[in-house]
């Protein structure tokens, strides 16, 4: 009889602890959801607000390689716009945006940097150093929103955001590559 009453304990407290994984599992799942679409909501600012920012700098870039750049990756941050409309038509929810804190501080500073500077080889430098910043913060975000996306399972999505992470990373090259040529360009003048 006494064992009995002790194997059922111990049943009901293995049961009590299986429903409390499970209960903690689904926790995190909505907890990781939410933190998605907000994070989702977040870059959606970011990316809208880019939109009207990179004109901005190539407007007062001098370097023909850099207003190049700058152009060619507004056309593609268009497109990362309507690339997360998708996403969040995917998860079936409404594309809201979010302000974001650290993408304004860092489209900001790249307008300080203009304010501060004369046109010409330093001022193109100091762009590149902010589009650069801004494209790190993208790749960090983008990074993280394909896990989260694998993770909860909305594979589509992942693909998307995956999609957009690569053309951040191409980004970033591409103003790393116009850095050493400006460098170059400004070296040979001064000989
Ligand atoms: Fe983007
Ligand atoms: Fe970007």
């Amino acid at each position: 009889m006494k064992t009995t009453d002790n194997k059922k304990q111990t049943s009901t407290k293995q049961e009590a602890k299986k429903s409390g994984e499970v209960k903690a599992k689904s926790n995190a799942a909505s907890g990781l959801t939410e933190l998605f679409e907000d994070s989702l909501k977040d870059i959606y600012w970011a990316e809208k607000a880019l939109t009207k920012a990179l004109p901005t700098m190539a407007k007062n870039a001098t370097s023909a390689d850099l207003i190049e750049a700058l152009n060619s990756h507004l056309t593609e941050t268009e497109e990362h716009v309507i690339r997360l409309e998708q996403v969040f038509e995917l998860i079936g929810k409404k594309a809201t945006a979010k302000k974001c804190d650290a993408m304004e501080g860092l489209i900001e500073e790249g307008k300080g940097i203009i304010e501060e500077t004369e046109s010409g080889v330093v001022r193109d430098a100091g762009i590149i150093a902010a589009n650069q910043k801004i494209e790190h913060y993208e790749i960090a975000t983008y990074g993280t929103l394909r896990q989260f996306a694998e993770t909860l399972g909305f594979e589509e999505a992942a693909a998307l955001l995956e999609q957009t992470l690569d053309e951040e990373k191409g980004a970033d090259k591409k103003l790393t590559e116009v850095a050493v040529n400006t460098i170059n360009v400004e070296a040979a003048e001064l000989e």
